[in-house]
Order: structure tokens, then C-alpha cells, then sequence
């Protein structure tokens, strides 16, 4: 969503702001700005509707050298995108930027008087309420912003800076991530350390309810209450070439292209096929805590909810002990749901920011359940937060539509659930086809990518223009169509919806005519029959099928057929994933959409 970049040293502020936010273009946003200020605190304000290349078209205009200023990009929430409602805000001595969400903005705007306000946001009352404490530079900008903090509800990673003391920035974070990058001569701030690679390594992640004050410098971080915080700085792990596109047209085809790889990583040191079992270090539970466990609750958003129902069919599979639970994080944090004894709840997330996944992560853990991670990002909040974890290891995914971490998170949970059959005894030739399948992926995945790229290019052609799409599928193919309808549609706009195949005819049947295509996920295995005899029932009502399977003996007069040919059988739904992958990217290629940053959506979804 929204983000912030800060910078004081001796180069100049302008670049530095600027190369930031390229960065964290990916993360979605629709206005951006940012306030650079001289030795003598005189400060330029540049802001701007629209895109990063537009911001850097003024700022050509107004070129300055100044050594110190912050930039930020808008994901809108309170007020239209528009250039006054576009970070940073000025009031009084204060220049502010803001990520996440004041929810008691009004009350406070109420009580700010002799304040006008300019904006439509929250961030602006935010920034008023700072200068109220500041008093033209009678106080520290430090003590002001935490008093103002003191008496905020919601959501906030910011960076202050004001014209009275321009050598210094204030941050202070509680739910919105920030990092501090610190260089030689120079402290950068940012809300992804993506931002601060080629510049350093170093960084410090501050946790909710820190604030800093850097100066080019110095760090020195405190808590809300005065307490003081020795920094931890931290290696940043990711390095730029895995930020760049590597010759790709778009980061979307780079990471699907991606996958043997980075299900590879996902597998290093994990999967051993001599003995045929998976040792995962991360959870850190015992072999008498994993024997113990009878529930699992999989919380999640999106593609990550997704990956863990199709992890959810699997583990029932080999290991019916066990309950498993697969939620929706936005509901289940207002749910009031117990969690049995002998529970474990696996957090999932790419980003490790999601608001939503976080916040359950925090209501169970008051509960006193153990949570593990599932997460991409190295030093996320959920990462820091969980009390184990499996990293997916799967490097940067800079597109807003999330596949190689989809594939990774599902195999990720899968072997997680794996551990605890093992732990349980299950008789490993029930494990062992799974733990076979699994070391075979990444090589498959690989075949599977360079035979169907192609073609799959030349299928979107003849189905790109159609307004609706039904996904379908049974069993483990049944989440794999959720995700590929989810693909579909949030980078072609496309109306596409998932059914499982014994729903059709409970009503999604009614909607069959040739304004919709029906894409057919068909594994081969015990439902396939049973599956086959749906995709009948929508030819004989004139549907426009394609069949996704790895059956041999395929003779369905559908209208396209995407044949797989594997040694894979219990996880060719995620091969046949890939196809899905592939199909939406070259529709929404072909329609000529934005397809690394589809409108209205952000990557990290760091506000509810
Ligand atoms: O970072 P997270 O995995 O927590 O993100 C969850 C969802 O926001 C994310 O998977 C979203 O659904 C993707 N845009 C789907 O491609």
C-alpha cells in the first residue's frame, strides 16, 4: 500500500526519495510527493496525482540539492487520489507522511482549533496535532510527535520532519512497517527495505509502539513511554538483481518463470529423500509438541487463504488425526472463535504485513495457542511476531498478483503438516508419495513453464474478450480454481468466480451461456469421473470449455484442451496452477492492462 522513504546525509535528498519510491512503486499507490529541505530549513514541496515518473517530471522543475527530506506514495483511504490529498502534509513547521489509518481523526479534528485544514485526510489532522504540540519549535519535534501519538487510535508508520531542525527525521511505527538503513554518513529511512538496497545493507526494523530520531549520524530509538531501545541492526537479506526484471516484460511473467527456483529454495535443507523425511527447523516445536496436535487453523488473505485450503486437503489426506481450519483472517479477527487445546495455527502471508493476518495473529496468541509462520518476507512484523516459523524463501515478489509465493506457501504447509504425521507415526508409504512428489516439483514445474508458456500465450488470444469466467474444480483442484479465478480476474478485470464442481448444479449451472468460458481443472485420480461428468453437464448447455488435465485419455469435445503430461499425480493441481498463472497474465497482456500494478489494488494490504 502507501509508502514512505525518508533521507538525511550528504547527497542529495531528491534522488534518493525518488529511486525510494520506484521501488516501492509495486506496492500500489495512485498519488505521490515529497518535501526536501536546505541547511537553512527553507523546504520544497512537491506533490502529485498519478504516477512516479510524473512527480519526477515536476521535481525536474524544481531541482534542489538539498541533503535531507521525505517522499511518500498514496494508496487512497480518506479522500479521493488528488495532489492535496497526496502526502507529505505541511502544517505549520510540520511536514508529515503517513501510512495506515487514524481511526479518531474526526474527534481530534474537533479539537485542533485555529486549524485549517487542507486535505481530505486523516494524515493531515495527524500532522495539525503534532504541531499543536510542537508550538513553532518550542518543544522537541520528538516529544511533540509523541505526545500526538499518545493520543492517536489506529494505524501509523511516519516520518516527521520539521523546517525548524531540518538535519533530523522522527519515525515512530504501530502496525505500518518502517526500516531504518544505516549508511556511511547517511540514514535512510523506509517502509520496505527493498527501498534501500545499492545504498546499504545495514538496517534497523523498528517495532510497534518505537519511535526514532535519526539524524545522518545517529539513531536513537525510544518506546512511547521514554524507554530507551538498544538498536538491532540487521543484515538486509535481499540483494537488487532479485528486484529487477532480468530482461522480463513484467515482473508477473519473471516470478511465475521463477518457480522451479524458487520452490527449490523453498525446499533446501528440508526435504531428504534418502530417508524420505522432512525435517523443518523453523516451527520449533517438539517431536512430542507436533504428536500432540489435533487442530490446525490456517489464517490467511487472498492467495495466501487459498494456499492454505489447498494445504488443508492435502494434510487430511495423510493424517486423519487431525482438524484442519482454514479462515479468512478478515473474519476470523471478529469472530468469537475457540481454539481447542492441542491447536496449532499456521499465519500465512507473503508480505508478512497483511493488517488483517497480523491482527489474528495477535487475537490468537492471547488465546495461547502456538502460531507459526508461513511467510516470504525475511524481518516482516507477522515473522518477528509468530513464535516459529517456515520462511517460503521465495525472494522478492514485486507484482501485485502473487503466484511463486502461492506454490511455496501451499508446499510449505503441506510439509508442515507432514512433520506432525511424522511425528504421529503415520506409516511412512502413506507419507513417502508425498515427500516423492514434493523433491520432483521444482523439475516439473520447469517442464510444465517452458512446454505451456507458448501456447498459453496463443489461448488468451481467443478468450481475452469475454466478460465472465467460471472456474471449476474438485477436491484439491477445487482451491486451485479459486486461485486461478482470483488471478483472472485482479489482472484482467474479468468477472471470474470459482464453484466447486458438485455446486453447479445447486445454481452456478443457471449462468452457463456463451458470454462465460469454463475453465476445467481435472486432475486425474478417484473424483475424476465424477468431475468429468460436470464438464458434460455445461457442454450439453452449449458452455465454452477448457480442460486443464493430466489424464491420457482425454476425449471431451471441449473447446480447448491444456494436456499435461506428468509423472505427478497427487500435486498436479499445482502444476495445473501454472496454466492458470500463464492464462491470466497473457489476457491481461492481451487486453493491454497494467498487469504488475492492476488498478485499485495494493501488494501489501497493511491497512483493514
Ligand atoms: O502478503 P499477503 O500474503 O498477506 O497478502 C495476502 C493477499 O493480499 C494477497 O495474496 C492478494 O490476494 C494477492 N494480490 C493475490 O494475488
Amino acid at each position: 500500500m502507501c509508502g514512505i522513504v525518508g533521507y538525511v546525509g550528504d547527497k542529495n535528498a531528491q534522488d534518493f526519495l525518488v529511486s525510494g519510491l520506484k521501488r516501492l512503486e509495486y506496492r500500489g499507490y495512485d498519488s505521490a510527493g515529497v518535501a526536501t529541505f536546505d541547511e537553512s530549513g527553507k523546504a520544497t514541496l512537491v506533490k502529485t496525482k498519478g504516477k512516479i515518473a510524473d512527480l519526477e517530471s515536476k521535481l525536474a522543475r524544481e531541482r534542489r540539492e538539498d541533503k535531507a527530506g521525505i517522499g511518500h506514495t498514496r494508496w487512497a483511504t480518506h479522500g479521493e487520489p488528488s495532489e492535496v490529498n497526496a502526502h507529505p502534509h505541511q502544517v505549520g513547521d510540520i511536514y508529515l507522511v503517513h501510512n495506515g489509518i487514524i481511526e479518531n481523526y474526526k474527534e481530534l479534528k474537533d479539537q485542533l482549533k485555529g486549524y485549517e485544514f487542507k486535505s481530505e485526510t486523516d494524515s493531515e489532522v495527524l500532522a495539525a496535532l503534532i504541531d499543536s504540540f510542537y508550538k513553532n519549535g518550542e518543544y522537541p519535534l520528538t516529544n511533540a510527535v509523541v505526545q500526538a501519538l499518545k493520543l492517536v487510535k489506529g494505524t501509523y508508520g511516519i516520518a516527521v520532519m520539521s523546517d525548524k531542525n531540518p538535519d533530523e527525521i522522527v519515525v515512530a511505527r504501530a502496525g505500518s512497517p518502517l526500516v531504518i538503513g544505516v549508511g556511511h554518513g547517511e540514514t535512510l529511512i523506509a517502509s520496505d527495505a527493498s527501498a534501500l538496497l545499492g545504498h546499504t545493507k545495514q538496517a534497523i526494523y523498528l517495532n510497534d509502539g518505537e519511535i526514532a530520531t535519526v539524524s545522518k549520524n545517529s539513531v536513537e530509538i525510544k518506546t512511547l513511554n521514554a524507554e530507551p531501545v538498544s538498536a538491532k541492526v540487521e543484515e538486509i537479506e535481499t540483494n537488487l538483481a532479485a528486484i529487477q526484471k532480468d530482461g522480463y516484460e513484467h515482473f508477473l511473467l519473471k516470478e511465475i518463470m521463477e518457480q522451479p527456483e524458487s520452490l527449490k529454495e523453498t525446499l533446501r535443507g528440508r526435504v531428504n529423500t534418502r530417508d524420505w523425511m522432512v525435517h523443518l527447523g523453523g516451527p520449533g516445536l517438539t517431536e512430542g509438541e507436533l504428536r500432540k496436535v489435533k487442530h490446525l487453523v490456517i489464517v490467511g488473505c487472498g492467495t495466501a487463504y487459498h494456499a492454505g485450503l489447498l494445504a488443508a486437503y492435502y494434510i487430511e489426506q495423510f493424517t486423519p488425526e487431525i482438524t484442519v481450519e482454514v479462515v479468512i483472517a478478515s473474519e476470523y479477527r471478529y469472530r468469537q472463535a475457540y481454539i481447542p487445546r492441542d491447536s496449532v495455527a499456521l499465519i500465512v502471508s507473503q508480505s508478512g504485513e497483511t493488517a488483517d493476518t497480523l491482527a489474528c495473529l495477535r487475537e490468537i496468541k492471547k488465546q495461547g495457542v502456538p502460531t507459526i509462520g508461513i511467510v516470504n518476507a525475511i524481518g516482516s512484523t507477522i515473522a518477528r511476531e509468530v513464535d516459529g516459523g517456515t520462511y517460503v524463501h521465495v525472494g522478492p515478489e514485486i507484482s501485485v498478483a502473487s503466484t511463486k509465493a502461492f506454490t511455496s506457501q501451499a508446499v510449505a504447509m503441506v510439509m508442515f503438516g507432514l512433520t506432525i504425521a511424522q511425528a504421529k507415526g503415520v506409516r511412512s508409504g502413506i507419507l513417502r508419495p508425498y515427500i516423492s512428489e514434493i523433491a520432483k516439483l521444482p523439475e516439473e514445474i520447469k517442464r510444465v513453464l517452458d512446454e505451456f508458456n507458448e501456447p498459453m500465450q496463443e489461448m488468451a488470444q481467443k478468450y481475452k474478450d469475454y466478460d465472465h469466467a467460471i472456474y471449476l474444480g474438485r477436491d484439491t483442484a477445487y482451491p486451485t480454481a479459486m486461485e486461478g479465478a482470483l488471478k483472472l480476474k485482479e489482472i484482467s478485470y474479468i468477472d471470474a468466480n470459482a464453484y466447486a464442481f458438485g455446486e453447479l448444479k445447486h445454481g452456478p449451472l443457471a449462468l452457463v451461456d456463451d458470454r462465460f468460458f469454463e475453465f476445467a481443472l481435472l486432475p486425474e485420480g478417484e473424483l475424476y469421473d465424477k468431475a468429468v461428468s460436470n464438464v458434460q453437464e455445461v457442454l450439453a448447455r452449449g458452455g465454452h470449455v477448457i480442460a486443464v488435465t493430466n489424464k491420457k485419455e482425454f476425449d471431451l469435445p471441449v473447446e480447448d484442451v491444456v494436456k499435461i503430461t506428468t509423472s505427478i499425480e497427487l500435486m498436479a493441481p499445482i502444476l495445473m496452477n501454472l496454466i492458470a498463472q500463464l492464462f491470466a497474465y497473457y489476457i491481461a497482456v492481451g487486453k493491454g492492462y497494467d498487469v504488475d500494478q492492476p488498478r485499485n489494488l495494493a501488494k501489501s494490504v497493511t491497512v483493514e
